[in-house]
């Protein structure tokens, strides 16, 4: 204890025994205030003390996350991400329909985001996905179609298989596109699968996460990784149909791009394509949350906005 303190204190105290009843408590008083006073400062003095040597050992190693809660926290209960929660109930209604889930790497190498799916150097559709090369020639991958390759190596020719992940694209955001959003890709390979069995999963699928039986249409489109490639349109669930701004009056959302394996992307997949054929599909996760919750920026998904995931808990769950 600082030596002037306590030699106050001590005064006090002697002062305390020998005063008439009517001053001890005044002396009392003043030996509570200094004692008090004391320990306030003191108290203060070891928590910065024990700040500083936290921050030494923060700047010492980064890999420390101090957003993390201490224990004892009082954390505030959120509900989980709209992502999280959509995953998982795409996940359990295609594990309910025999596919296994697996994981795909972030980054991916240019063989394994454009070769491999029928997209060579020079190819036009490259333009389509604005693409974040790394220095070391590697892509941030673009599509979780990037795992296609990866998946007939490992399953061989018959297999049904899903995988969801964070895709990036070097786009400028706006209410429906971000750089950061979340796909899904789902691939069925075996011996006389055909657009009837694309049909049947698409639309199980759909009602499934949806929710409700709704109709769907395929209408043609183009990848250079399927053929025939198709955009799946679903009624619109805003207005049953009948037209309303957001299917633009037309009573129709787009939501999957699917379509039949092209032969070529499963002879790279070490499958003969005389003998088997798949079909896969690669659904934006994000914009699949959003026609479902009725979330109109996906701007919000990424903002870490505390009241958007108390609306989760609220309106999600
Ligand atoms: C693809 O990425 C194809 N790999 C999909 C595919 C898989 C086709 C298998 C056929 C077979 P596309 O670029 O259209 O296709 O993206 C698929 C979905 O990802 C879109 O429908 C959309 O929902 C979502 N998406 C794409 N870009 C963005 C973006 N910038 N922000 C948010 N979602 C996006």
């Amino acid at each position: 204890m600082d030596k002037d303190i306590k030699q106050q204190l001590e005064d006090l105290q002697k002062r305390l025994r020998t005063a008439p009843a009517s001053e001890k408590a005044k002396i009392g008083a003043e030996y509570n205030q200094i004692k008090t006073e004391y320990e306030e400062k003191q108290r203060k003095e070891q928590k910065e003390k024990e700040e500083r040597e936290l921050q030494e050992k923060l700047n010492k190693d980064p890999l420390i996350d101090i957003t993390v809660p201490k224990l004892g926290d009082k954390v505030t209960p959120f509900g989980l991400h709209p992502i999280t929660i959509i995953t998982r109930e795409v996940e359990e209604a295609l594990i309910g329909m025999g596919f296994i889930i697996e994981d795909g790497p972030e980054i991916a190498t240019e063989f394994e985001n454009f070769e491999s799916l029928n997209i060579p150097t020079h190819h036009p559709a490259r333009d389509m996905q604005d693409t974040y090369w790394l220095s070391d020639g590697r892509v941030l991958r673009t599509h979780t179609s990037m795992w296609q390759n990866y998946m007939m190596r490992k399953y061989g020719p018959t297999f049904r298989a899903i995988c969801p992940g964070r895709c990036f694209r070097n786009e400028s955001t706006d209410a429906t596109h971000e750089n950061t959003f979340f796909q899904i890709e789902g691939m069925m390979v075996g011996e006389d699968v055909s657009v009837a069995n694309l049909v049947y999963f698409m639309k199980e699928i759909t009602t499934t996460i949806l929710k409700r039986d709704i109709d769907i249409r395929l209408r043609p489109s183009y990848f250079p990784f399927t053929e025939p490639s198709f955009e799946m349109d679903a009624t619109c669930i805003f207005c049953e149909g009948s037209g309303c701004s957001v299917c633009k009056q037309s009573g129709w959302v787009e939501l999957f791009p699917c379509g039949m394996i092209h032969p070529k992307v499963l002879e790279m997949g070490g499958i003969n394509p005389k003998k088997y054929q798949g079909f896969a599909f690669g659904f934006g996760l994000t914009r699949l949350a959003m026609f479902k919750w009725g979330i109109k920026d996906i701007r919000l998904f990424n903002s870490g906005n505390l009241e958007f995931l108390k609306g989760s808990k609220e309106v999600l769950s």
